[in-house]
């Protein structure tokens, strides 16, 4: 069966042949830790050192190439060394999104493959609107849960999986501890290609939403019904939509991202040795 036919009749195998051709090409049979960049988000990964392994996402079975402007499509392999701990990182330079048009399989099998090489914990970094007032551009924020406004799930068939702790406590808090400054926020899951409203952004605050984004979700979930443990960090590219009165645009949203990455990439870097 072709790799897309498996991708949608049976996703777990999907992913299973995605990380044996991982480790066959990479000659790396497992990895400890999977980070998953969004947009602007390169800068973060190149802090972690050089890699060690580095292919196109779609030389693996499964995957499409990068459909967005600040996606290279890349996946990575970085050991990280610290007081005697070697880990191994899988680092994904971007995503598919749900906008793409092809349906949750495709958006989650990043996250799926890295569980099947063995990944526990699974970093999810994006690019999002404040809603927010507190919020300024160029700032991180942690997700402390969510809100799915296309409530799509990546998960079909009576599994009922609790979501309490979607994103980990544990692992917040080693963030926390590492930057003090960081805040933590409720992420609202919208869709796109469209960016919102400022009516429907208006209502987002409502309901008790900090960000606004088109991605994580569907992968915070799937890792988390693998039995991952999921930290997911925003970073505000721009105001949300009425806010400030400006359009928004998609440059403007990769150029904050560039800005604030490396900083990112640095507390990353400090911070995986405690997370695995
Ligand atoms: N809305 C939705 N997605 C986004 C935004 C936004 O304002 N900025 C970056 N991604």
């Amino acid at each position: 069966m072709s790799a897309t036919d498996l991708l949608y009749s049976d996703p777990l195998a999907a992913a299973t042949r995605a990380a044996a051709e991982l480790a066959k090409r990479s000659g790396i049979p497992h990895h400890d830790i999977a980070l998953v960049m969004g947009s602007g988000w390169v800068g973060a990964a190149d802090a972690l050192g050089t890699p060690t392994f580095e292919c196109d996402a779609h030389e693996l079975p499964g995957f499409s190439a990068p459909a967005v402007e600040g996606h290279s499509g890349k996946v990575r392999s970085y050991l990280i060394s610290e007081n005697g701990k070697n880990i191994r990182a899988l680092v994904f330079l971007g995503r598919t999104h749900l906008y793409e048009g092809k349906g949750v399989e495709p958006v989650v099998h990043g996250v799926r493959t890295a569980v099947q090489a063995g990944c526990k914990v699974v970093i999810l970094t994006n690019a999002c609107g404040g809603i927010n007032r507190d919020y300024s551009v160029g700032q991180p924020v942690l997700i402390r849960d969510h809100i799915s406004l296309t409530a799509v799930s990546p998960l079909s068939g009576a599994t009922f999986v609790d979501l309490t702790d979607l994103y980990s406590k544990r692992i917040r808090s080693i963030m926390k501890s590492a930057d003090s400054t960081l805040a933590e926020g409720v992420y609202v899951h919208w869709r796109g290609p469209t960016y919102e409203t400022p009516a429907e952004i208006a209502m987002m605050r409502t309901m008790g939403a900090d960000l606004v984004g088109m991605s994580t979700v569907p992968e915070a979930i799937a890792a988390h019904a693998l039995g991952a443990e999921v930290l997911g960090i925003s970073l505000v590219t721009n105001a949300a939509a009425g806010i400030t009165g400006e359009k928004l645009n998609h440059e403007e949203v990769i150029a904050a991202g560039k800005a604030a990455a490396s900083r990112m990439g640095t507390l990353l870097k400090q911070t995986i040795p405690q997370l695995i």
